[in-house]
């Protein structure tokens, strides 16, 4: 085995830089971004690149190449995590590409193509509810305005990327121009449960769901747990839990085309057992691989909510804080992507991407492609159980050297 017991180790390696005690955590700009930062750091380094963190804190990494009028190969994926996180979400997708970097580099082998290898520094916007930041600097979608978005403790990103020793004025010069680019490959595990089902080991990505998030505030009326009499209520609480069960009608309705989730809700200062809930808050995820799809299920999703919101009294807020195209996967690339998996002495699976990933950054202006690797567990992911093996790994790593090595442009 050439890369799969490396790359599982490397992984257990980088699961303790976690913020929790219990479980993996690891955030944007935090200590703990700095340790596996430089954890990858020393990888690429090893690996024969040029590389070090850009300004946004991203880990970047160079492998030139013989033509130095050529276009780059920028493979990578994100480095940070959701909250209790697996091991594997993302971190394969950089493992990955540093393994074949490093193998090229052993070989000593330069190809036409300069090789970037990126470690994006957020995408699953825990810290600052703002995905994808590294990816979307690199395609030039990032937005200034989010460097003013605070983190839970009052903290801007402009002043946590300060204090990692960032430069929130030097993100325009991160934006890579588009003829400099050949392509963006993405490995990434599957985070659901086709592949093991079907007993593939990777699978070739056709497209990624878009998706859009809202949040929705809801003001009722603070009362008495024990004197308000039950009709005429105007109780927040109750009113989100049938707004939740709206949204999984909704989900459920439209199960071949959509998903819908809520997965944040709170209760303004926490709630209390004697009090009506006056302030409730809660977030909508909502996503379809077919974009006229999601826009109807969110105006289906949004009368709903305020028939409900009317019919009980309360106001609602609806604040969409997030919205992001299906991106569909190149078919050229797809196309090279399965030639390798052949070359492999493996059946082609095509699928497309529940999950987002920051592939889609780059899919409007860059031919962009992803590769799947088979998760274990039932195919469970943004849980602890997030499981893959050394012999998937291996194999992935190896239909993504193929790919890169016998790379043509379009
Ligand atoms: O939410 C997603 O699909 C990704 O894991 N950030
Ligand atoms: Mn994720
Ligand atoms: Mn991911």
């Amino acid at each position: 085995m050439r890369f799969g017991n490396r790359l599982m180790q490397q992984a257990e390696d980088l699961s303790q830089f976690s913020q929790s005690e219990i479980g993996l955590t690891r955030t944007y700009l935090t200590a703990q971004h700095r340790q596996a930062g430089d954890y990858l750091l020393a990888l690429m380094r090893e690996a024969g690149m040029q590389a070090d963190y850009d300004a946004l804190g991203n880990v970047v990494g160079h492998y030139a190449g013989t033509d130095p009028d050529a276009p780059a190969i920028i493979s990578g994926s994100h480095m940070d995590s959701v909250v209790n996180a697996g091991k594997y979400d993302g971190l394969f997708g950089v493992l990955s590409a540093i393994a074949c970097v490093r193998d090229l580099h052993e070989r000593g082998i330069k190809l036409a193509f300069p090789l970037e290898v990126v470690a994006f520094c957020d995408e699953e916007g825990v810290r600052f509810n703002v995905t994808m930041i590294g990816s979307a600097a690199l395609s030039g979608h990032f937005d200034p305005a989010w460097l003013t978005r605070m983190d839970a403790e009052g903290i801007s990103m402009s002043e946590a990327l300060l204090a990692f020793g960032g430069d929130p004025a030097a993100w325009g010069p991160l934006r890579r121009e588009v003829k400099r680019v050949a392509c963006f490959v993405e490995s990434h595990i599957e985070q659901g449960p086709v592949l093991l089902n079907e007993g593939y080991a990777v699978g070739v990505v056709t497209a990624i769901a878009g998706c859009t998030r809202v949040k929705i505030s809801l003001a009722g009326l603070a009362g008495h747990a024990g004197t308000v009499p039950m009709p005429g209520r105007r109780d927040a609480l109750a009113a989100a839990a049938e707004m939740t069960l709206a949204v999984e009608r909704v989900g459920l309705e439209r199960a071949d085309r959509v998903v819908a989730t809520v997965g944040k809700f709170e209760v303004a200062e926490g709630g209390a057992v004697n009090v009506i809930a006056g302030a409730v808050s809660f977030t909508i995820d909502l996503r379809s691989g077919d974009d006229a799809a999601r826009h109807e299920a969110l105006q289906t999703l949004r009368a709903a909510l305020a028939e409900i919101a009317q019919r009980r009294g309360v106001t609602l807020d609806w604040q969409q804080f997030y919205a992001l195209d299906a991106a569909p996967c190149d078919a050229g690339l797809q196309m090279q992507l399965a030639q390798a998996i052949t070359h492999c002495g493996l059946e082609v699976r095509h699928l497309p991407s529940g999950a987002g990933h920051d592939a889609m950054q780059f899919a409007a202006a860059t031919p962009t492609a992803m590769l799947f690797v088979r998760c274990g567990n039932g195919g469970i992911s943004h849980n602890p159980l997030e499981t893959m093996t050394a012999d998937d790994a291996e194999t992935a790593t190896r239909v993504l050297l193929h790919f890169i090595e016998h790379f043509t442009l379009n």
